[in-house]
């Protein structure tokens, strides 16, 4: 038997590499159920902010979607076949926010924040910090009280700049919507094509705002995306 360490360093390679061509099917251990409910232990639907309030984990990509899809990598690659990007050149804008997912791990950060793209998933987002829109950050329930590698995501519509990215009003609500409607379907890019459903979950996060980062409502709705590499 040969043993040849850098193919697996290739294949971590691909994973973390938004412009890889073609996703390699990255086997994540998980538990094989769409997610588990954060409430049950101890966790919540809604993050931390640095004001105490959270804002609503009002998308879940299903830990049932194709794995490749549940990494950081082929999750940026998906997120750029849907209109988001990287944030600007890198730069971040505001704090993390920490969320916990009643995984066994607590509170953790955000592993990711993406912006609307505006059509260039390498400058668009520059665009978005300017004039406002969509954006989202990650957190992955991967823990060992519920590794079902689903991503929670906290999806918000954003004012512009001279608003200093307050969220709009109704903006959870609206940033979810779109985000949901942008991405059904069959989308293509860089030679991946995705395919993606949409379930509406309710009974996770009460209706209304309490808790509620900005004091803004929420219906209540929780979005499960499965996304599927069909070639
Ligand atoms: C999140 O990141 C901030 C800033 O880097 C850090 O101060 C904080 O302790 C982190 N929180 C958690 C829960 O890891
Ligand atoms: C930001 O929005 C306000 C209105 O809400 C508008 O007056 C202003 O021109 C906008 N600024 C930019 C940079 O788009
Ligand atoms: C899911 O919920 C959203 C927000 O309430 C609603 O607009 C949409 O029609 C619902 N979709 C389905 C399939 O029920």
């Amino acid at each position: 038997m040969v043993y040849i360490p850098f193919l697996s360093l290739l294949g971590f390679q691909a994973a973390l590499n938004p412009f890889a061509p073609k996703p390699k099917q990255e086997p994540i251990s998980t538990d094989a159920v769409p997610f588990v409910n954060p409430n049950l232990h101890g966790g919540s639907l809604l993050d931390m902010t640095n004001t105490g309030l959270g804002e609503p984990l009002n998308v879940i990509v299903s830990g049932l979607s194709s794995p490749w899809v549940l990494a950081d990598g082929g999750f940026v690659h998906f997120a750029n076949a849907v209109g988001f990007g990287i944030e600007c050149f890198g730069a971040h804008l505001g704090d993390p926010q920490a969320a916990n997912l009643g995984d066994g791990h607590g509170y953790v950060n955000q592993t990711l924040e993406l912006r609307q793209d505006y059509g260039n998933p390498d400058i668009g987002t520059c665009w978005e910090s300017l004039v406002g829109g969509n954006h989202l950050r990650l957190f992955r329930q991967n823990g060992p009280g519920a590794n079902t590698g689903a991503l929670f995501l906290a999806v918000s519509q954003e004012e512009n700049v001279s608003h200093g990215h307050t969220i709009s009003p109704n903006g959870y609500n609206i940033g979810r919507d779109n985000f949901v409607k942008g991405a059904l379907g069959v989308k293509r890019y860089q030679g991946v094509k995705y395919q993606i459903v949409a379930q509406n979950v309710t009974g996770l996060l009460p209706p209304g705002s309490t808790g509620i980062n900005h004091g803004i409502p929420t219906d209540g709705v929780t979005v499960l995306l499965t996304v599927t590499i069909v070639s």
